[in-house]
């Protein structure tokens, strides 16, 4: 769906919401990039830390991959370390990065340009479309699927064990999944994580009320809105709002739709799901990847896990 179909039906229903995909326009990527630096959020820090060790587990275990897919590329930096403990000083392997922010795809093709010996395609796509494309890479050697940051988090679970059970049957004997999720972990942390004290994830929330009114012509006043994070322990997840301060009513034309707002109403702009570690073990395994290795940081509580396909 385009933009303009996605915030005509989004808005158009009660309770309003809009997919989180959205959110990586080029400032938008920028802010996340910006999350992830900060303190409280402690997903990228966490699986950086975990990724060098990891790569070599993953080496001794599949081989030199012929090609890596990572889904969701962000600013590349994962990716590159990852390659640095997956392929010695002056191996090759071909690249294919899967991303719906053009800004994020040209970020990690050039930082991996730096390396040298990578053959690196991008496909600008969500998910699910670009898995398929990027496949079709294959050369010699088994392929390395990348899902990192937590992004299967995004997916409410059918979704997420319909999309690992997708991946699963795109692999091969030999071929492996690599996938970092984060874990339940006290309500005050993920809170903090999500509605950060110097605003920059309210920013990153509020950018798609920005993003509106550039490509859409909307007319939304950002002051009027305020971002909102909460935990709903009942079904594990982290949920972002917009909130209405005022009941007002705001011309999208792009969209051809007036969107009318009661105070306090919202528009849900993103899910983060967390799992117990069982409950993704569950998920994994329900979709035929039982666990082979798995690394934790017990403090930030999030996990990386290692598949290989038999
Ligand atoms: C990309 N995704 C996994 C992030 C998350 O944690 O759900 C996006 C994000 N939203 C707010 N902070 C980070």
């Amino acid at each position: 769906m385009s933009f303009a179909a996605d915030v005509r039906a989004g808005l158009s229903r009660d309770p309003k919401r809009l997919p989180p995909r959205w959110f990586y326009d080029d400032l938008g990527s920028r802010l996340f990039g910006a999350i992830c630096a900060l303190p409280w959020y402690r997903v990228t820090r966490a699986e950086l830390g975990l990724l060098t060790g990891a790569s070599h587990v993953v080496r001794r275990r599949m081989g030199k991959p012929g090609l890596v897919v990572e889904l969701g590329c962000g600013t590349g930096e994962k990716l590159a370390l990852l390659l640095e403990g997956l392929l010695g000083p002056r191996e090759r392997t071909r690249v294919a990065l899967v991303d719906v922010s053009r800004e994020a795809l040209a970020l990690t093709a050039s930082r991996l340009a730096v390396r040298g010996g990578l053959s690196v395609q991008t496909f600008r796509a969500d998910y699910r479309v670009g898995l398929g494309s990027a496949l079709l890479q294959r050369a010699r050697g088994p392929a390395l699927v990348v899902f990192l940051g937590s992004n299967l988090g995004n997916f409410d679970p059918p979704q997420a064990r319909r999309f690992l059970t997708r991946i699963r049957r795109a692999l091969r004997p030999g071929d492996g999944l690599l996938l970092g999720a984060d874990l339940v972990k006290p309500e005050a942390d993920l809170v903090l994580a999500y509605d950060d004290p110097l605003g920059v994830t309210a920013s990153f929330n509020k950018n798609l009320l920005r993003r509106m009114n550039d490509e859409l012509g909307a007319g939304f006043d950002l002051d009027t809105f305020r971002h909102r994070a909460l935990w709903d322990a009942g079904r594990s997840r982290v949920e972002m709002h917009l909130v209405s301060c005022v009941s007002q009513s705001v011309e999208v034309p792009g969209a051809r739709l007036t969107a009318r707002f009661r105070r306090g109403e919202t528009i849900f702009t993103e899910a983060s799901y967390k799992y117990t570690e069982s409950g993704l073990r569950s998920a994994l395994g329900d979709a035929g990847f039982p666990c082979e290795c798995s690394w934790i940081d017990e403090k930030a509580r999030f996990a990386l896990s290692f598949f290989r396909v038999p």
